[in-house]
């Protein structure tokens, strides 16, 4: 390869459709992300079709020289055509199996359009909800993270990346860019060595376990660094110390970004700290396709470096079978996309997305007695609303409708009445048994680049309640929204309160369903919802303090105009059975602990609940949370029935990284709590012998 072939192979450009024919055969291009802009999720996009990526494809085999098929990628955040929840709801479901099922899904629909690359699991922990894109992570824990990172994983590569419906997956955006300061997205980070490798790091790791392909470093500094240029992060963290071997990827533009930081002087600096950082291809910045050769002739960068940088990006083609089979099938989408098989994926997960945060006096499920339902809210018969951020090709029109899905389960002696306009339903639900309000936010108010300064409902919204409150009719309230909604105290007397996040193409059906009890909500919180924006950062994995948080007493910890605990913490959600958990017993067993309870479904319904085990480090060289997430299990409860729920914990578990950065376990007391939330549960105590 001449030095301006690798140097091609290391250029991924954006805008599959504004390509130059001549840029693909003179061998100057490796990759393409089919995309019209940087903010590609807050857009409507053109449609990728495998008819304009073959001919990209054949100008690649047959009109270059070494005829190096070009990988083409594109953002499949949660779904590709069949649209699942947002990756925050889709975590809400604390299921793996589930995850991976709409992972392939989204993987084989991506796959007949020609796509072979997918920027996706996205494995931000986030602590600030203000965060517009806390939406497309999986909540604020770092091992939750990481089994569902894992999931994701299997789903898209499955075992064999060359098999057809297999694409390579993306971990992002390494590192840190969740605890953007204030929350503003793409803002400065100070995370600490120990945060960062306790908290931030976890999910990618255990992408990189699953045998993640790729990687994308992420747009924000960490401590004076910004992430695409940091030797530390990309060639020790990665490379040295966690073997991957995969592709690094910066995020759009990021490696020009870093003039904006202040931390290159220009393109050409900017394009020498990244690809010496251990950057393999630099994403739309044309950062490397203008200066390597240069870098490279003037000795500032090796042939090493950018030969093991090639190197890499040709074995991930070879590896995706790229070579052997660099065609898409043009009649395959009609075949695989949208099929009842995907919807049937798409509809489980959906289900198990979405949580139940109140119900007052079991309103829910809606009883078969209730002759005059309304339906009410300004997105009642919306549809590419309820497909969420980052969703470029599903279609609106495939999408059912809160009011379609609530029609479907309506006995032929009930009555529908619905209204959009707020006076105009004020007035109608007093003549109403039950008021359903669909409120929530817009996908533009969350997503990349869409912070926001206050978690209450948009404006309009809350003050709307308070009326439909007022007229005395049981009011249930369908929330869509893409992270942690601060419920103002004003809606206190509103009776239940669904969480349905955006939930995809199968959202309307999902949400009537569990309105009327088809099926049993079981999906827990996986970030906590605080009271008001004022309490962020809140989560519950929190360090204890010298003067631990005690809301009764005074000069501790503690907000003087508000309640310190959360509206809602991390692992809540009801279901329409409910739960009695047993003491929790903790005995030795292997190297480490056997931890169990027995929970008991003490209701007439049948139901799955998501038991959860934490534990606390009492007391150790660093100081630790005062709960982490060690284990969960989905358990399903026949009304009346009880389990045993039994967690096996090695003394590996029990560790963390230290101060000298590396994982250890101390000797000592440790706590367990299995709860059914991260504040509930009974603790049992038990030393780790030295
Ligand atoms: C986002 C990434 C995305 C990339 C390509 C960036 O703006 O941060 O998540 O994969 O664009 O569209």
């Amino acid at each position: 390869m001449t030095l301006a072939e690798k140097i091609g192979q290391l250029h991924q450009a954006p805008r599959e459709n504004d390509i130059d024919p001549e840029v693909i055969k003179s061998g100057s291009l490796g990759s393409v992300i089919c995309s019209t802009s940087a903010y590609a999720g807050n857009e409507t996009q053109l449609r990728v079709r495998a008819g304009r990526i073959n001919e990209l494809q054949r100008l690649a085999v047959e009109g270059s020289r070494l005829g190096i098929p070009l990988l083409i990628a594109r953002d499949v955040i949660h779904g590709h055509r069949t649209v699942a929840p947002i990756p925050l709801g889709q975590s809400a479901s604390w299921s793996p199996e589930h995850i991976q099922a709409c992972a392939e899904a989204a993987a084989m629909e991506a796959y007949a359009d020609g796509i072979r690359w997918v920027f996706t699991p996205m494995l931000d922990v986030a602590r600030d909800a203000r965060w517009g894109r806390i939406a497309e992570g999986m909540g604020e824990d770092p091992y939750l993270c990481g089994v569902l990172a894992k999931a994701a994983v299997k789903g898209y590569q499955g075992d064999n990346l060359s098999a057809v419906g297999k694409v390579a997956a993306c971990a992002k955006h390494f590192v840190g860019y969740g605890a953007a300061e204030g929350g503003r997205d793409y803002n400065t980070t100070e995370i600490t060595p120990n945060t960062l490798r306790n908290i931030y790091l976890p999910s990618f790791k255990a992408a990189v376990e699953a045998g993640v392909a790729t990687i994308m470093s992420s747009f924000n500094e960490i401590g004076g660094v910004p992430v695409t240029g940091s030797k530390y992060l990309l060639d020790k963290v990665l490379r040295d110390d966690w073997n991957f071997e995969g592709v690094i990827i910066s995020d759009w533009g990021a490696v020009l970004e870093m003039v904006e930081h202040g931390f290159a002087l220009d393109k050409r600096e900017a394009a020498r700290i990244a690809i010496n950082a251990g950057l393999d291809i630099d994403m739309a910045a044309e950062a490397y396709l203008e200066w390597l050769e240069d870098l490279v002739a003037k000795g500032e960068v090796s042939t090493d470096r950018l030969d093991a940088a090639v190197l890499r990006v040709l074995n991930l083609k070879f590896k995706l079978g790229l070579f052997e089979n660099p065609y898409t099938d043009e009649t395959h989408a009609d075949k695989v996309q949208f099929t009842a098989e995907k919807k049937a994926a798409t509809l489980e997960l959906t289900r198990r997305s979405l949580v139940l945060l109140r119900n007052e006096d079991e309103v829910l499920p809606l009883k078969k007695d209730l002759k005059k339902i309304g339906l009410f809210g300004p997105m009642i018969d919306s549809r590419s609303e309820l497909l969420g951020t980052w969703c470029l090709d599903g279609l609106p029109e495939d999408v059912i409708t809160i009011e379609e899905g609530i029609r479907a389960q309506l006995g032929s002696d009930q009555e529908l009445i619905t209204a959009k306009l707020t006076d105009e339903a004020v007035n109608l639900a007093r003549f109403c048994d039950v008021a359903i309000v669909v409120v929530g936010e817009h996908p533009h108010r969350s997503g990349e680049a869409n912070s926001i300064t206050t978690l209450d409902l948009p404006p309009g919204q809350t003050e709307f309640l308070k009326y439909v409150q007022r007229i005395g009719v049981p009011v249930v309230v369908v929330i869509l929204a893409a992270r942690p909604i601060s419920i103002s105290p004003d809606l206190h007397g509103i009776d239940a309160f669904l969480v349905g996040w955006h939930p995809g193409s199968m959202g309307g059906q999902a949400i009537a369903e569990a309105l009327f009890g088809v099926f049993n909500p079981s999906g827990k919180l996986t970030v906590t919802f605080p009271r008001s924006v004022g309490q962020v950062p809140i989560y519950y994995n929190h360090k204890a303090t010298g003067r631990p948080l005690d809301e009764n007493k005074i000069g501790l910890t503690r907000y003087v105009d508000d309640r310190d605990a959360p509206l809602y913490p991390f692992g809540f959600g009801l279901s329409y059975a409910a739960y009695e958990y047993g003491a929790t017993s903790v005995a030795s067993s292997g190297d480490g602990f056997e931890v169990k309870a027995t929970v008991k479904n003490v209701s007439s319904v049948d139901g799955e609940e998501i038991v959860q085990l934490y534990i606390r480090d009492r007391h150790a060289s660093m100081t630790r949370p005062v709960r982490e997430l060690k284990g969960f299990q989905r358990v399903s409860l026949p009304a009346g029935s009880a389990q045993e729920v039994v967690f096996h914990l090695s003394r590996a578990d029990l560790g963390f990284y230290g101060s000298d950065e590396t994982w250890i376990v101390e000797p000592g007391i440790f706590q367990f709590w299995i709860a059914p939330d991260s504040i509930s549960g009974q603790m049992a105590e038990a030393t780790l012998a030295g």
